[in-house]
């Protein structure tokens, strides 16, 4: 039995939070709106959400299997997440196996250079503040987190990283970068929370390089959604998308 969806407790750029009658558990309602520049470019794209969701879920399946604590529970069905409830931590938490996007405004390395070891770089998830890099110091003097947590932050996404290029490899796919939000469950436990999506996610096919992922949109050319169609098309099994009587993707082309 799922629980039932209660009042909206959060309205995000590109998903809805609503409590449940079961106050540990949150329902994420993946909209189909997709923004860039905080906020000031929008538009909706028909079904995103429901892409979004089926390939976030089966990112935190992936996940779960690598024994990495996420607020993932179930799909209830394309578009609705069953959730534990996290409290979230303000924090962007990017990592970078390939040079590109804001990293190369920002500093000299050149396009697709390797990145290895990786880089992670944490942001501050504030629009008012166009979401600026931080530092340590500057986290824990904003009691954003403390070091023990932020030490942990980097380690449990070392791991993620780990298992999600190799994942992705097998599908054919490079992952240049990603970023992923986390939470703290009513433990006081670090738990990945948010969303694993092409909004999120730089996705380069393997072979041709081709763009999967939301630069697409940010760069104001068309496919979008055909490359978001792409990536759930190879990263789920024939039995996932069965489960949502969506046996070929391809068709929705
Ligand atoms: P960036 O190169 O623009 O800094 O983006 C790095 C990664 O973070 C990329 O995979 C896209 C993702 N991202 C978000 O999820 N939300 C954002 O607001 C931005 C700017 C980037």
């Amino acid at each position: 039995m799922n629980p039932k969806m209660g009042n909206l407790i959060y309205a995000g750029k590109a998903k809805d939070v609503y409590e449940t009658d079961d106050p540990e558990l949150v329902i994420v309602k993946f909209r189909d709106d997709i923004t860039a520049g905080d906020g000031v470019k929008t538009e909706n794209f028909v079904k995103k959400g429901f892409y979004n969701s089926i390939i976030s879920s089966k990112f935190f399946e992936v996940l779960e299997e690598a024994e990495i604590k996420t607020q993932y529970i179930k799909l209830i069905k394309p578009g609705y997440m069953l959730c534990k409830k996290l409290e979230m931590i303000p924090l962007e938490v990017i990592t970078r196996n390939i040079a590109a996007g804001s990293l190369l405004k920002k500093f000299p390395f050149k396009t697709k250079q390797e990145l290895n070891p990786p880089i992670i770089q944490m942001d501050y998830k504030n629009d008012e503040y166009h979401d600026p890099m931080l530092n340590d110091s500057i986290t824990i003097a904003l009691d954003l987190a403390n070091q023990e947590q932020l030490d942990m932050i980097r380690d449990i996404t070392i791991k993620i990283n780990n298992v999600l290029k190799d994942f992705l490899l097998g599908k054919n796919i490079l992952f240049p970068d990603f970023k992923i939000e986390y939470g703290f469950d009513n433990h006081g436990n670090i738990v990945l929370g948010d969303e694993i999506s092409p909004d999120t996610c730089r996705f380069w096919d393997s072979k041709t390089s081709e763009v999967l992922d939301k630069d697409l949109f940010r760069k104001g050319e068309s496919g979008v959604m055909d490359a978001y169609i792409k990536v759930a098309s190879r990263i789920l099994a024939k039995e996932d998308l069965k489960k949502w009587n969506i046996e070929n993707l391809e068709s929705e082309f």
